[in-house]
């Protein structure tokens, strides 16, 4: 059974309803919100994303047409593609390549954007197609450019964006070189991940232009939201807002592949300690102690593995050498098995950042910044004048 439109207009009422309410929907976003729904963006087969667990669950529109609109209006991610379009079929693949963001960060994205009429935006990752839409609605079609790298995405969103009757300008191409020929932008919105934010961004920004994008490091998946303000000068500064989670620029994405050496036998050569530091120490998903560990050991992945039995083994990889470290911490026990190997002391590098943030007071990533300049890019604590350096 398929919802009328009866109950679509109540499930869209809800869902602004409860985005107002929860504060990431400001109400100059309300009416758009209101006549350009998500729903108009999907395909057909939608994978709804499970934060909580990671798992993602298929919806089908012939199949389960009220599930498929129940999906459309929950406040989740929906993925729309996996394997950058190599997996076919109603199971998940390997990894999540486009999607249609939970409507509260699309929101909430949206109001930190802070537009105004006339000014003209870049987004970079069209996914589905429904951020484009909301923003041609609300600054009219001419003055937004939205790029995709992958085709059949910039397709879809093509044939979606056309038939609610938005007309922004759709490019298939690579958004990490920006989109030259309508710059400079007053605003620009990333929707998928950095490690590093392109240099073309900021020269194609007006000065006191926004760069809006996920940031964060391959310490870990999660990103942090950053509200750089372009300068004069060409850099860009700005505060860290809040932790999200996006799949990243396509040549941003780090390659799990890097380390199949190294590992070649556990735990081989590799020196013994024991350690104090607890699992919890390192921080969950979003939580800043991880974020932040993430700035001071550079060029570190990082993931944990949890048995049935009560035993986690965090891993840590070096991105630059064959060096790694792994920490064993048994339930119940006060401390914890540690093994490092290579000429990088992964484990040492960890402990001290965990030192170091406690010694500062426990900051979160609210209190953390970035500087952009064409050279490079800087993260800060609380001042962005501040010498302390990622
Ligand atoms: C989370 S989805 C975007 C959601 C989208 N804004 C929407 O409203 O549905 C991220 C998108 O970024 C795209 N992407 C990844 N790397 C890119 C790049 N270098 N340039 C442009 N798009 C890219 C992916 O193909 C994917 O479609």
């Amino acid at each position: 059974m398929r919802l009328n439109s009866r109950q679509e207009h109540r499930a869209s009422d809800e869902l602004v309803r409860s985005l107002l309410e929860a504060g990431a929907l400001t109400p100059d976003w309300a009416e758009t919100f209101r006549v350009v729904p998500r729903s108009m963006f999907l395909p057909d087969l939608v994978w709804a994303h499970d934060m909580a667990t990671g798992r993602s669950v298929s919806v089908s529109r012939s199949n389960d047409p009220a599930g498929w609109e129940r999906a459309a209006y929950a406040n989740v991610p929906l993925v729309t593609q996996w394997d950058d379009g190599q997996h076919t079929g109603s199971e998940p693949g390997a990894v999540p390549t486009s999607s249609a963001s939970m409507p509260s960060v699309v929101a909430a994205m949206l109001r930190d954007l802070d537009v105004s009429d006339g000014m003209r935006v870049l987004e970079v990752g069209t996914g589905t197609g429904w951020n484009a839409g909301l923003l041609a609605h609300r600054l009219g079609g001419g003055n937004v450019v939205s790029v995709e790298i992958d085709e059949a995405v910039t397709d879809q969103a093509r044939g979606a964006l056309l038939r609610a009757g938005l007309h922004p300008e759709t490019v298939h191409g690579d958004g990490g070189a920006g989109w030259p020929d309508r710059a400079p932008y007053d605003r620009l919105i990333v929707t998928a991940g950095v490690r590093a934010v392109p240099p073309r961004w900021l020269e194609q920004s007006r000065p006191g232009g926004v760069i809006l994008v996920p940031w964060g490091t391959h310490y870990s998946d999660q990103d942090a939201l950053v509200r750089l303000t372009v300068r004069e000068d060409g850099s860009a500064s700005g505060p860290f807002l809040r932790m999200v989670e996006f799949m990243k620029l396509r040549d941003q994405r780090l390659d799990w592949n890097l380390f199949r050496e190294h590992v070649p036998e556990f735990p081989g050569d590799a020196d013994v300690s024991r350690t104090t530091v607890a699992l919890t120490d390192l921080g969950d998903r979003y939580e800043p102690a991880r974020f932040v560990m993430g700035l001071c050991v550079p060029d570190c992945a990082q993931v944990i593995n949890r048995s049935d039995g009560g035993t986690a083994k965090a891993w840590f990889f070096d991105l630059t050498s064959r060096s790694w470290a792994a920490a064993v911490f048994r339930g119940g026990e006060p401390d914890a098995t540690v093994y490092q190997s290579g000429p990088r002391r992964l484990w040492d590098e960890v402990e001290a950042a965990h030192r170091w943030w406690v010694g500062r007071g426990e900051p979160d990533h609210t209190r953390f910044g970035l500087t952009v300049t064409p050279e490079g890019q800087r993260v800060w604590l609380d001042d962005p004048a501040d010498s302390w350096a990622v």
